[in-house]
């Protein structure tokens, strides 16, 4: 045999009695165990339902928060996400989470209110002057009362993520005057306070889920909607609806649930992870919002579908004085707490 085969054959040996004795780790000492992770043996797998598409705020909110749950967790956490209503629609999705069929949603506030009425709260026309206002109340005792009542229904309320203002658009006329909407039929969410809301000023109401809203617009069975500048974008509302009056007159934005038995069971630290991730989700999605909603408006105005108005100042009083009987109306249902808080926080924003 040559020298230098002989002198492999040697190096090859040392290294593989190194591998066999110096790597091994010792039967005798315990493997490395860190106690906080113990709930991150196992991969978890979290199915996220939700009904609007990817560009809209929720959607984004969606992916920014599995991404960080993934980064946050090195990949043993995984947040599976089905947008646009692929999985469950809101008719469907609220009994999915509560059967365990997924873990998460994040519901438009107003699809709350049948199994938890106080959400009609949220609903109240012209409830918020801003988006202070409306961060104060969520982060406040109002969201903490609010995400109270899901529990006893199954449900876990985590977190609050932005959408913005609605706005009124319709196919027939533009929508200044409180009589302007005498007669008409509005596409609404499932909430008693949104039907009462057209009922005073002299329209009817059908409740369509979000992913019928463009066929039913767009076939004429209802000739106008109230929603937000990044869905009426996103669902190209703004191609089959001639009018739009920004009117800020109410606000839409999510609740974010998991079923409560899943929650429950989660190890702490796992509950700690998702945590951080939903609290700088909240935060990511309120700076994102704002201008998504602003460039999309830009988007639609180019696009010149729509005869766009803003509500004056006078004709915001006429819609207010109208709609005001509604605080009453509701005080019971939703509770004489949470109407009192409202209408301290809309008078303190309100206040010049
Ligand atoms: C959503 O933003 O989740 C949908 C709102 C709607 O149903 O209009």
């Amino acid at each position: 045999m040559k020298p230098a085969v002989i002198i492999s054959l040697f190096v090859l040996l040392g290294l593989c009695a190194a591998v066999i004795i110096g790597f091994r780790p010792s039967l005798s000492s315990p493997l490395p165990h860190d106690d906080e992770q113990s709930g991150l043996k196992e991969r978890i797998t979290i199915k996220f339902s939700h009904v609007v598409a990817e560009n809209t705020p929720k959607g984004l909110a969606a992916e920014h928060f599995a991404n960080l749950v993934a980064q946050k967790s090195q990949d043993r956490i995984e947040i599976q996400v089905f947008p646009n209503g692929m999985l469950y629609s809101d008719p469907t999705e609220v009994d999915a989470l509560k059967r365990g069929d997924i873990q998460m949603i994040a519901p438009a506030y107003s699809k709350l209110s049948a199994e938890a009425p106080a959400f009609l709260a949220l609903d109240l026309p012209f409830a918020f002057p801003n988006q202070q206002a409306v961060d104060e109340a969520l982060q406040g005792d109002i969201g903490r009362t609010l995400a109270s009542t899901l529990e006893e229904h199954g449900m876990k309320g985590v977190a609050y993520w932005t959408n913005g203002f609605k706005q009124m658009t319709d196919n027939r006329k533009p929508l200044h005057k409180p009589e302007d909407f005498a007669g008409l039929t509005f596409r609404i969410m499932p909430s008693k306070v949104l039907a009462s809301q057209f009922a005073r000023l002299g329209a009817k109401t059908a409740f369509i889920p979000f992913t019928e809203v463009y066929r039913n617009v767009e076939q004429n069975s209802v000739g106008g909607q109230e929603n937000t500048i990044s869905n009426i974008y996103s669902k190209r509302l703004y191609k089959v609806q001639s009018f739009m009056t920004l009117s800020n007159h109410g606000y839409l934005g999510y609740a974010v649930i998991f079923n409560k038995p899943f929650w429950d069971k989660l190890p702490a630290d796992v509950r700690r992870i998702l945590q951080e991730a939903l609290d700088e989700t909240s935060l990511w999605i309120g700076m994102q919002a704002r201008e998504i909603n602003k460039l999309q408006l830009e988007e639609i105005r180019k696009a010149g579908t729509m005869q766009i108005d803003e509500l004056s100042e006078a004709d915001r009083q006429s819609w207010m004085q109208i709609l005001e009987p509604l605080y009453g109306e509701y005080d019971k249902e939703i509770g004489h707490g949470l109407v009192a808080e409202i209408r301290k926080l809309r008078e303190r924003y309100s206040a010049p």
